[in-house]
């Protein structure tokens, strides 16, 4: 039954945005505008990127909107951010534990879901990126990502007279530049906000929890809380939850260079968790009953495994329901049907 409800509304948001979209040109008729604006949901803290030099408008953002669904950016020209991040899948790829880039080869972690980044210190499984501005330099250039040069993607926009003329609307420059280029993407992806979930209206007294969904938030609390911690259900720390017994991917010691931080990732967000499969870095568990019978049961102790999780008693089955059936309340369908953030073009 969710299901079809879920398929409705994605339909009726395809055809919404059909009918009010005419114009390829990152136009923003599919919402709103004295709606529209950057607002820190009630249950969230102060947001971490600020818009400093970089003030938020509307022809930003429509611009940072029809660069991340454009292929313009990739080699090929067959590739977008939204080919990793679709929005039907709060932002994270389609169901695949790996990504295909350029020429479909595959990079070696899990596209995660982008929702709240302007509450990121950092980005990325290990940190090392710490500028919502500076991230999408990355899978620009990445060879299993778009693999294109800045100056060639620079050289394609400034011959494109529609972007030309956008660039020069929304920043007031006659030649396009990286900089312009990266806080018009940022203008979008701080607009992800995802805080309309079942949860979020608990929060706020407007909807009631089950008995299992209650109780699954108190287990919650109680052993999953102190990383990923609400409202953002991250601490943004580095943690090895016991994966392997060696990892593989060095994670977080690529960035420091300290061999203890040897597999350790950042905590994922659990926001949109029931959308966004498969799980950890590098997509290994399809469920999310795997992923609680290795965090809670199954966590091998490496060496570097953070302490608590080991001492964590078991759950029982009915535990397992219960945290499950709340972490379905994190889903926020308002938030992948947003047509503000959907293609413009579509
Ligand atoms: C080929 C697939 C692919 C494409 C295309 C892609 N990404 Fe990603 N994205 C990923 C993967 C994989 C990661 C995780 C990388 C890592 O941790 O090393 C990621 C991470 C991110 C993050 C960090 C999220 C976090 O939780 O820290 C952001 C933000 C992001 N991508 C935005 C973008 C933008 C903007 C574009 C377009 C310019 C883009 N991505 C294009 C696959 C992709
Ligand atoms: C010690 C900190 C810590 C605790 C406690 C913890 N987690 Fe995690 N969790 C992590 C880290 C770190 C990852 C990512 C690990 C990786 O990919 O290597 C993760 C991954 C996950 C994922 C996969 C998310 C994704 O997008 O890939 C889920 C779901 C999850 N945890 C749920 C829980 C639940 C439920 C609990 C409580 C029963 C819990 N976690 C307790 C640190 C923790």
């Amino acid at each position: 039954m969710k299901q079809i409800i879920f398929a409705l509304i994605l339909i009726s948001a395809v055809v919404f945005n059909f009918v009010s979209c005419k114009k390829k040109d990152g136009n923003v008729s599919t919402y709103n505008a004295t709606n529209w604006g950057f607002k820190i949901p009630a249950n969230f803290p102060l947001p971490n990127y600020t818009f400093e030099n970089n003030a938020q408008t509307i022809d930003r953002f429509g611009l940072g909107r029809l660069l991340f669904y454009d292929n313009i950016l990739s080699l090929n020209n067959k590739i977008s951010c939204s080919s990793c991040h679709a929005p039907d899948h709060a932002f994270s790829d389609h169901n695949v534990a790996l990504s295909a880039g350029i020429g479909g080869v595959l990079g070696t972690r899990n596209a995660p879901s982008l929702s709240n980044l302007a509450w990121y210190p950092a980005f990325m499984w290990d940190g090392g990126v710490n500028h919502i501005e500076v991230q999408p330099m990355v899978p620009l250039t990445s060879p299993t990502e778009m693999n294109e040069t800045m100056a060639n993607i620079l050289a394609k926009l400034n011959a494109n007279t529609n972007y030309k003329n956008l660039f020069k609307k929304a920043y007031d420059v006659d030649v396009i530049t990286d900089q312009v280029l990266l806080q018009a993407l940022a203008q979008f992806t701080s607009m992800l906000i995802s805080a309309d979930s079942k949860y979020d209206q608990y929060i706020a007294g407007t909807a009631s929890f089950t008995d299992a969904e209650k109780t699954g938030l108190d287990i919650f609390r109680n052993k999953c809380a102190g990383c990923h911690t609400e409202p953002l259900f991250t601490n943004f720390s580095y943690e090895n939850i016991g994966l392997d017994m060696v990892s593989v991917d060095l994670g977080r010691q690529l960035i420091t260079q300290n061999p203890l931080d040897r597999g350790k990732f950042r905590v994922p967000s659990l926001r949109n968790v029931a959308k966004t499969y498969p799980y950890m870095h590098d997509g290994r568990f399809f469920t999310l009953s795997q992923v609680l019978d290795h965090h809670i049961n199954g966590a091998l102790n490496n060496g570097i495994t953070d302490s608590t999780l080991l001492q964590l008693t078991p759950l029982t089955s009915a535990e397992k329901l219960d945290i499950i059936q709340f972490l379905n309340t994190l889903t926020d369908i308002q938030f992948m049907v947003d047509p503000s953030l959907a293609d413009p073009t579509h």
